[in-house]
């Protein structure tokens, strides 16, 4: 395969409205630029309004190594945006609808970007809208064969249904869901759910996956600090993370996933997928924001850590 690889992060793009000011976000932004700081060619799926916020996601995302010249203006629509309140120190989101992201287009050149693509990246919530879910789904089905399509769940209240968790996993090769999206996963979708605290519930919920989606080759469950859990058709592999200073945790499983995605794409073995989806993902934990700047000389030296 030749290099860089093509990676596609697609759906949401976003401001978080923090108290302390916007941040640029949505996890398909976080996954995008970190993949492209591992040195993959990434661009962004998305669409913005023709407004401020709009062109301060273009003018914050350009001198970073995402491609934003797929972004999609609407011409009707606003940039999201998500409203963040504390309330007894307890974040609670505000996820405004209709956003220009829930009017993903299907246009000829995201679809012949798609066939081109090495690996793809989607979650849950951009699927809410019946335009962005159609072209994310249209997208996942037009590319090659061997294109790593991988579903990051992200379950965000009261965005998501069994049905599009059901239609998702139909298209994925690669699932990513942390520890408390497993149950909740699986009670959508009917499956039966293994009692908090057994310890095969995190394993055992893997395993019905993929005895249901004979497509998906790969669960990702991550567990916080706890680290993570790899479970293919084969084998499986445990690692128990990679100790931090947390400064913030946001963003932390969008880089874990852009990581294993990374390593994918060099036919890693379980054990250095997990050993990179932590130390990318404890990095951006020990890091202010989702998608923090990356000295050279940080990037050289988790990159040996984990090549070894
Ligand atoms: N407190 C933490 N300390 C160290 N690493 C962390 C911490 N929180 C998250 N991570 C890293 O980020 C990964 C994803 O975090 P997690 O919270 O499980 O996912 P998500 O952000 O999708 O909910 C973890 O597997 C781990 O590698
Ligand atoms: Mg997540």
């Amino acid at each position: 395969m030749k290099e860089p690889h093509l990676v596609l992060g697609i759906g949401e793009l976003l401001w978080d409205l923090l108290p302390e000011g916007p941040r640029l976000g949505g996890a398909p932004g976080n996954f995008t630029v970190m993949s492209g700081r591992l040195g993959n060619h990434s661009a962004i799926l998305s669409r913005i309004g023709r407004d401020d916020l709009g062109r301060q996601a273009v003018g914050e995302l350009d001198p970073l190594p995402a491609d934003t010249s797929f972004l999609q203006v609407d011409p009707a629509h606003e940039t999201g945006r998500v409203t963040v309140a504390f309330e007894g120190g307890q974040p609670h989101y505000e996820i405004h609808q209709p956003a220009a992201w829930d009017f993903l287009e299907l246009t000829n050149e995201w679809v012949q970007l798609a066939e081109r693509a090495d690996a793809i990246c989607f979650g849950s919530l951009a699927q809410r809208s019946r335009e962005s879910r159609q072209t994310i789904q249209t997208l996942a089905a037009q590319t090659k064969a061997e294109c790593i399509r991988v579903f990051d769940v992200n379950l965000r209240a009261p965005y998501y249904s069994g049905e599009i968790i059901q239609e998702s996993l139909e298209l994925a090769s690669v699932m990513k869901m942390n520890d408390a999206e497993v149950p909740q996963v699986l009670a959508l979708l009917g499956l039966p759910v293994l009692e908090q605290g057994d310890p095969d519930q995190l394993r055992g919920g893997a395993e019905r996956l993929l005895d249901e989606f004979p497509s998906l080759q790969m669960v990702a469950v991550t567990r916080g600090g706890q680290g993570s859990l790899l479970v293919n058709r084969d084998e499986w592999h445990e690692h128990p993370g990679i100790p931090v200073k947390v400064a913030d945790t946001i963003g932390a499983g969008d880089a874990f996933t852009a990581a294993l995605t990374y390593y994918l794409l060099r036919g890693a073995t379980l054990e250095t997928l997990n050993d990179a989806g932590n130390r990318w993902g404890g990095w951006v934990a020990s890091q202010s924001g989702a998608m923090p700047a990356l000295p050279e000389a940080v990037r050289e030296r988790i990159a040996a850590a984990i090549e070894g």
